[in-house]
């Protein structure tokens, strides 16, 4: 069985002052068995880090080389040094905004697993994939590329993120979720065997505190990948607990 992660990604928002909404989750209490983690802008993971607690950071992006000539690109090793566990990788605001493909998330993974950090792998399906009904087939072919043949269970979290669903209030409907995840969990054990079980599987896309009970319990989904949500703890806390 795979462990529940509820996952933050703040995307490019939150200055210093943000961080008093990480601090009141880290001084709040926060429910056994479940493991929280906040991913802010690049700038704040050193000071997130320092008042995280029990709360795991991440980075939502790393350069597929560990160090050289790449202006203002930040390596997985500088993401571990500032105090990060986790990555990012994979986003569709990065395949859309920095033309990543499958293989350049691939090179990213592996440079995350060097730098002893767990990759959160995202995939996900546009509007006119989910309409030209070809959606299993693009999470499972993005899942494929991306993904290299050494993840374990304990390096690599998948987050399927409808693109349709992100930031929009559109959810997919219960039953759309437990397809997706379904076909990624199989696709993941078939490649990997047993620690395909293990894998945590995430939702992502508009989860908030009114949908996030119905979304954990629907089969294969170990937890979620917030954004707006996750900016306030008034609303990521309710979220933790749903899980
Ligand atoms: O990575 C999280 C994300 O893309 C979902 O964003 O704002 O729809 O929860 P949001």
């Amino acid at each position: 069985m795979a462990r529940k992660l509820a996952a933050g990604n703040w995307k490019m928002n939150g200055t210093g002052d943000s961080l008093m909404e990480l601090e009141a989750l880290a001084t709040g209490d926060l429910p056994q068995g479940v493991e929280v983690l906040i991913c802010p802008p690049a700038p704040l993971i050193s000071r997130a880090a320092e008042i995280a607690g029990g709360i795991r950071i991440g980075g939502q992006d790393c350069h597929a080389e560990a160090s050289g000539a790449h202006t203002g690109d930040t390596s997985a090793m500088m993401l571990k040094d500032a105090g990060a566990s986790y990555v990012i990788l994979g986003h569709s605001e990065r395949r859309s905004d920095h033309g990543e493909s499958d293989e350049v998330v691939r090179a990213k993974t592996e440079a995350a697993y060097a730098a002893d950090l767990i990759a959160v792998v995202c995939v996900g399906e546009t509007l006119e994939d989910r309409e030209a009904g070809s959606t299993l087939q693009v999470v499972c072919m993005q899942l494929a590329g991306s993904l290299p043949d050494s993840v374990t269970a304990d390096n690599t979290v998948v987050a399927y993120e409808p693109v349709w669903a992100i930031g929009t209030g559109k959810v997919p409907t219960l039953e759309q979720i437990a397809e997706v995840h379904a076909a990624l969990r199989d696709a993941l054990t078939q490649r990997y065997g047993d620690a395909g079980d293990n894998i945590p599987l995430l939702y992502g896309g508009s989860v908030k505190p009114g949908n996030a009970a119905d979304i954990f319990a629907t089969a294969n989904v170990d937890g979620a990948l917030v954004g707006g949500a996750s900016l306030k703890s008034a609303d990521f806390g309710p979220i933790i607990a749903a899980l």
